[in-house]
């Protein structure tokens, strides 16, 4: 990847106010955020912007956040893409794992479980750890290979 990587936002409605604290985040920390919303307290259905991050990670754009109320149905809909690697975390250590061990490409908040400041924390761990590589690159290698 040439220049500085992007980083896909997502939410529905019940992950909202978390996805706008955490581009917020990004954006303090100087990365490239792209937020495909959603934009408002409106209803909305997680898959859309699960599908949304899910097409641009996939397609090698950059990385991705989604959340939701528990994290679970962004991380199920993201995971039916090829290539997406999305990992939901409720603690820094699960977030400094999943990056070291299966190379996690989109990060999975629930909202209504991980509280701000948390959240935060876990984000920033995802964002800076990097792949371990080695023999967690050929395990990686065969998620792929069903
Ligand atoms: C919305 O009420 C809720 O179902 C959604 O945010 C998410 O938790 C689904 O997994």
């Amino acid at each position: 990847m040439t220049g500085k990587e992007t980083w896909f936002f997502g939410s529905d409605h019940a992950g909202l106010d978390l996805k706008n604290a955490l581009v917020a985040r990004a954006k303090a920390r100087g990365l490239e955020v792209v937020d495909l919303g959603t934009h408002d307290a409106a209803s909305t259905d997680y898959p859309d912007y699960a599908h949304e991050v899910a097409r641009r990670v996939a397609a090698g754009e950059g990385r991705g956040v989604l959340v939701c109320g528990t994290g679970i149905g962004m991380s199920i809909a993201a995971n039916r893409h090829p290539g997406v690697r999305a990992a939901l975390c409720a603690e820094p250590f699960g977030a400094r794992m999943t990056r070291l061990h299966n190379d996690a490409n989109v990060l999975c908040l629930g909202a209504r479980i991980t509280g701000p400041g948390l959240a935060e924390e876990i984000f920033d761990v995802f964002v800076d750890t990097p792949f371990e590589g080695g023999r967690h690159a050929r395990r990686v290698t065969k998620i792929d290979e069903r």
